[in-house]
């Protein structure tokens, strides 16, 4: 079968393999229907993801079909149409019984960056039980395509702030993961969401799809008097960092109120500096970290009562074949490209 393999820094390479084999009773071989390029797979071509290996296939965002299941798995069959979760959790840990999949003893982010990913023709998931959901038929491949990665990530970014009616929450970045932040955050009952970005085109994506109720561009209008009119001079109840910028971790404590909570969804290629002396009476609550994709059956759920919707992020196509050239186009992010959908 045809892979993408990252080779070292700066290198990937489409090769041939053969075909993913089950490991353990508890895998399951699923067919790639489609998948995505997510951006921190840009972060480990470009060597800033340590635990990645090298020769590893690269993907950890897909949907597909069930070829095989191993005697341990319980609710799949071959046959089944399923979306996958980008981390590979056992259920049974200290971290799984806590809802805390992302660090499970036995998993944690593995498809993609430890072991071989969905970036293929074939993949092999381990704990199908745990990290594969079945598609209701009324939900697409399409529909699925980003429940356990991105759609996950905004939907945790969200839940981390804690949400209360009457909450103003401020996402920065209106990328993928920040639209989906903004589409979650809505579902959790915010009161108002204000979207950031530096990009008017990625603000206009989330106007076009009704996601917040403010949209700003902080190198176009003052910001900060923005947020405090909208708070009475407070500050953001809650704060979502989807940017991943040099200074939109600053950005996002700066435009916090005191004891808001600051929620760290983007991961940074730089250390971030936290001012502690400068901040100290702000008691501020930073949350941070690798999703925790535990709600994956919730979000297929709320696709499928068109609750979340989150087709429009699909703006390219490609075939696995050129799945190159979908890595070098998505890199720019140029032409209106949120997400880029890979078929085999
Ligand atoms: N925590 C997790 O488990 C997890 C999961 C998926 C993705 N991520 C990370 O989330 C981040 C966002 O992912 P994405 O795919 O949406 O990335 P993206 O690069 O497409 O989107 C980031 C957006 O931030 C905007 N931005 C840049 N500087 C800004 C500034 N100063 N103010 C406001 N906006 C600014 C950009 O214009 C862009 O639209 C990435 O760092 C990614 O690696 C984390
Ligand atoms: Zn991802
Ligand atoms: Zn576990």
């Amino acid at each position: 079968m045809k892979a993408l393999v990252y080779k070292d820094v700066g290198e990937i390479e489409l090769i041939e393999k053969p075909l993913p084999v089950l490991h353990s009773e508890n895998d399951a071989i699923v067919k790639v229907e489609i998948s995505s390029i997510c951006t921190s797979d840009l972060h480990i071509v470009r060597g800033f993801v340590p635990r990645a290996q090298k020769g590893v296939v690269l993907g950890h965002e897909f949907v597909g079909t069930i070829m095989s299941v191993g005697s341990g798995v319980k609710n799949l069959k071959p046959g089944d149409r399923v979306s996958a979760n980008c981390e590979t959790f056992c259920g049974e840990c200290w971290f799984c019984r806590h809802g805390f999949v992302n660090n499970c003893e036995k998993g944690g982010w593995e498809l993609g960056c430890r072991i071989d990913g969905c970036h293929a023709e074939y993949v092999r998931v381990p704990y199908a039980d745990m990290g594969l959901t079945k598609l209701p038929e009324d939900v697409s491949f399409e529909n699925a395509l980003f429940v356990g990665d991105i759609l996950s990530s905004g939907w945790w970014g969200a839940e981390l702030c804690e949400i209360k009616p009457e909450d103003v929450v401020v996402i920065i970045g209106a990328g993928p993961v920040g639209l989906c932040s903004m589409m979650s955050a809505k579902v959790q009952g915010a009161s108002k969401i204000v979207a950031l970005d530096v990009d008017d085109t990625r603000l206009e994506v989330a106007r076009k799809q009704n996601l917040a109720d403010y949209f700003v561009n902080p190198k176009k209008e003052d910001l900060y008097q923005i947020i405090m009119n909208l708070t009475q001079g407070r500050g953001a109840d809650s704060v979502i960092e989807a940017a991943g910028a040099d200074d939109t971790f600053e950005l996002a404590y700066k435009i916090a109120r005191p004891n808001a909570i600051v929620a760290v969804v983007a991961m940074y290629e730089k250390n971030q500096i936290l001012p502690l002396p400068e901040m100290y009476g702000k008691n501020l609550i930073f949350k941070t970290g690798g999703v925790d994709a535990s709600k994956c059956s919730e979000l297929v759920n709320l696709i499928f009562e068109n609750k979340l919707n989150t087709d429009f992020l699909i703006t390219h196509r490609y075939k696995l074949e050129d799945i190159i050239k979908a890595y070098e186009f998505f890199e720019t992010k140029s032409n209106g490209c949120l997400k880029i959908a890979v078929t085999n």
